[in-house]
């Protein structure tokens, strides 16, 4: 069983030669075929021309050294910066005979960087790194630099953070998804980093899961929407001669350990595995994404890193992945150290080659180079293994442009900071706002004259941010600039007019005797990983204290929510009266929040995950019929399972739904079915209204969701203005769901559409 996966590749390894064998024979063809064939050679035939070339004069080292990525301190930062990834040291210059003799010993072909620089510095570094590189691989290959930049450039000083995922699905509008990407390639690119590994397109079902934040919510349809938005965003911008490499991550089930805590086990049947993780990351491989990292956790007790499984024939044989397979940082060497499934290092880097992997990100030990160089000489692992891992590497490089044009170059800073970066991280941050509760209409606040604000986050820059932002943990406050403002300096600045104090516990109670409203900002303070792992969903005691007392002095109460993932607040909601949920709205988001506080900006937002009330409410809205109809319906004392469910969030205007119109009301499978809404904004003020169409299978082999999202569309309306907002369904696509097999099941029989507060059923008939 154990040799199968290499049986496998022998296979495979012969059919592509074979394949080879056509297409370049060496018969001599008469000239005339050959200048034909000269004239209908692709791109992609030249490309494979030259890796084919280029193979041919690869050593074993390498073809190694190609598979592995260290870290910039094995590269030789400056003294004192040796474990630079992730801690925000910000050393400018390298150590070019360190650097110099890495890649001559091992021909190392990627690096991983981190830490804040600004553009200037990392441009600096960038080109130094590849000219050392190019002066010292033997066939002058060039090393792709791979970074972290997911949320904007966030490791970037000068760079624009936008907001982070869980914020980007809360737009329901693909536009901020896309130009996440797009600018934060024309940032990135411009200053010499290639690979970036973004986005994450595990779903974020698990709420204490310390990276929820990182994902688009809770559904499979938004994650793949947002996720294939943001890859062609990225890989689509050409800076320079050359474009970036989108990650999708991490493959597969990452996001829902069973203990919520990060790169545990995740018990996961296929059936669910097929229907709700695997699409996402579908979408992106059919919207070109180059790059795929694998999970770090286990599936039902099997390692992602060394299943074959998984990582083979789920997502190169079924799922079609042709790019490159990176591994998470140090998670070959974690096979033994971690999980557990082998007894030496050696051995885990036998199975997560023979798994699958591809590139090895070993960041501080060059062991993978010598264990694998070892495999190989052993004939445990066949030289050709590595060949196919290499290809792939190559045109990774070839494509995005890199070897024509390796260096970053001046003429593309004016691309960091643009105008139009800033208003698109502002404009996306704006729409990921979620209000969530606003009683008495005191949201938005109409010339107050005194305010008080008080919380954790109130006065902090990096509580609007998160991990992952200028750090790993994103948690030094010290290395934000100052033109980041916090909430409690965008209200000064945003209510001109308004004596605004900024209170602490002991002056509390006298501060609200004396304002209009009390705004409390809370939340989480940032954290990234396994660092940001709880024993407690609630919010910390000081903070739910804080609530407490601003409630009781019985003034107005705004509560801004900034953080990762949902704390619980259970009644304290009830007892606010105004709540908005801002998760990590990144670098504008004090000014957006004190917008629309003032009114400036109307809310958009919509829930992308669903808010539980209380503690016992660790829901997602797509769970099956029992959880929403069952034994809970019965409960007299259940109040409500969300603050926020799926899907919702309150505007400054209010809209109807109205003549939701279904073209028939019995299709066939090879039939579309049109429906439309039409949604008027019935309140004074102008806004932009988020239609979220979702489906009910009523009965199904398989036990359905209660529903789930199959469309959505946002568009801006005046007051009294109606749109109407189409959708077409098609059977195939959004009636159909995978079975344990992953092969598509349509079901003849009911559906419901909900639209709004509409529904309408349907039939289908496969007869
Ligand atoms: C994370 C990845 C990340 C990598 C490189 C890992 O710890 O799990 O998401 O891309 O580090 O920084």
């Amino acid at each position: 069983m154990k040799n199968l996966p290499i049986c496998l590749f022998l296979i495979t390894i012969a059919i592509l030669s074979q394949g080879c064998k056509k297409r370049y024979s060496n018969q001599r063809p008469d000239l005339s075929i050959f200048e034909r064939i000269a004239h209908e050679r692709t791109d992609d035939d030249r490309m494979e021309d030259f890796i084919d070339s280029l193979l041919l004069r690869m050593t074993l080292k390498e073809k190694i050294g190609q598979m592995t990525q260290l870290n910039e301190a094995f590269f030789g930062l400056e003294a004192g910066s040796e474990d630079a990834v992730g801690t925000g040291v910000q050393a400018a210059a390298i150590d070019r005979e360190k650097l110099a003799s890495t890649i001559q010993k091992y021909q190392v072909g990627s690096l991983l960087t981190g830490g804040a620089r600004s553009a200037r510095e990392w441009q600096n570094i960038c080109y130094q790194i590849q000219e050392v590189n190019l002066a010292n691989s033997s066939n002058r290959i060039p090393v792709i630099i791979g970074i972290d930049h997911i949320h904007g450039t966030n490791y970037l000083r000068d760079g624009t953070i936008f907001p982070h995922q869980l914020n980007i699905g809360a737009t329901f509008d693909k536009i901020h998804a896309n130009s996440m990407g797009r600018f934060t390639a024309r940032e990135a690119a411009s200053i010499g980093h290639h690979w970036n590994f973004a986005p994450v397109l595990g779903i974020g079902q698990k709420k204490n899961w310390p990276r929820l934040y990182e994902t688009f919510g809770e559904d499979t349809y938004l994650a793949q929407e947002m996720g294939s938005a943001y890859i062609i965003g990225l890989q689509e911008e050409v800076v320079g001669g050359y474009r970036m490499a989108a990650c999708a991550k991490h493959f597969i089930g990452y996001s829902i350990p069973n203990t919520g805590w990060d790169r545990t086990n995740a018990d996961i049947g296929d059936q669910k595995l097929y229907e709700f993780l695997a699409p996402p990351f579908q979408v992106a491989i059919n919207s070109g994404v180059k790059t795929v990292m694998a999970n770090s956790g286990s599936i039902n007790g099997i390692p992602v890193h060394g299943s074959y499984y998984y990582l083979t024939t789920i997502l190169r044989d079924e799922m079609g992945f042709e790019g490159v397979l990176i591994s998470d940082y140090e998670d070959i060497i974690k096979l033994n150290t971690q999980h557990k499934v082998t007894e030496h290092e050696k051995e885990s880097t036998y199975m997560a080659i023979m798994a699958g992997i591809d590139v090895s990100m070993t960041p501080t030990t060059t062991n993978f180079c010598e264990y694998l160089r070892e495999l190989v000489e052993e004939k445990r692992i066949p030289e050709e293994r590595l060949d196919l891992s290499v290809k792939r590497i190559l045109r990774l490089k070839y494509s995005l442009g890199l070897f024509d044009n390796p260096f970053p170059t001046d003429r593309y800073l004016d691309q960091v900071a643009s105008p139009a970066a800033a208003e698109a991280a502002r404009n996306a941050a704006a729409e990921s706002i979620v209000l969530l509760r606003n009683e008495y209409k005191t949201l938005p606040l109409s010339n107050p004259s005194r305010l008080t604000i008080i919380g954790s986050n109130a006065d902090s820059r990096m509580a609007l941010c998160g991990g992952w932002t200028y750090s790993w943990q994103g948690d030094d406050e010290q290395l934000y600039p100052d033109s980041i403002l916090t909430v409690y300096q965008a209200l000064t600045a945003e209510f001109e007019n308004t004596r605004i104090t900024l209170s602490d516990k002991a002056h509390l109670r006298y501060y609200a005797g004396i304002s209009d409203a009390v705004i409390v900002v809370t939340g989480e303070k940032p954290y990234a990983e396994g660092w940001g792992n709880i024993d407690d969903m609630r919010l910390p005691p000081e903070e739910m204290e804080l609530i407490e007392i601003a409630v009781g002095t019985g003034k107005p109460v705004i509560l801004i929510l900034l953080e990762g993932r949902p704390r619980i607040i259970g009644d304290l909601f009830d007892q606010c009266h105004a709540v908005i949920f801002a998760g990590l709205p990144g670098m504008f988001g004090g000014e957006v929040l004190a917008g629309i506080l003032s009114g400036r900006i109307y809310p958009s937002g919509k829930m992308s995950i669903t808010y539980p009330y209380q503690s016992g409410h660790m829901i997602s809205y797509n769970y099956g019929p029992m959880v929403f109809s069952g034994l809970n319906a019965y409960r007299e004392d259940f109040k409500g399972y969300a603050l926020g469910d799926f899907g919702t969030g309150l505007s400054y205007t209010n809209y109807t739904y109205s003549d939701l119109v279904l073209s028939d009301s019995v299709i066939l499978a090879e039939e579309k079915l049109d429906v439309s809404v039409n949604v008027q904004n019935v309140g004074q003020r102008e806004g932009k209204e988020a239609v979220l169409w979702f489906i009910r299978d009523e009965v199904g082999t398989w036990q359905r969701p209660d529903r789930q999202l199959k469309y959505f569309e946002k568009q801006f309306l005046l007051p009294g203005e109606t749109k109407s907002f189409n959708f077409s369904i098609d059977p195939e696509i959004h009636l159909s769901y995978s079975d344990e097999n992953g092969d598509p099941i349509l079901e003849k029989g009911y559906y419901t559409i909900l639209v709004g507060d509409l529904s309408a059923r349907f039939y289908l008939n496969t007869d």
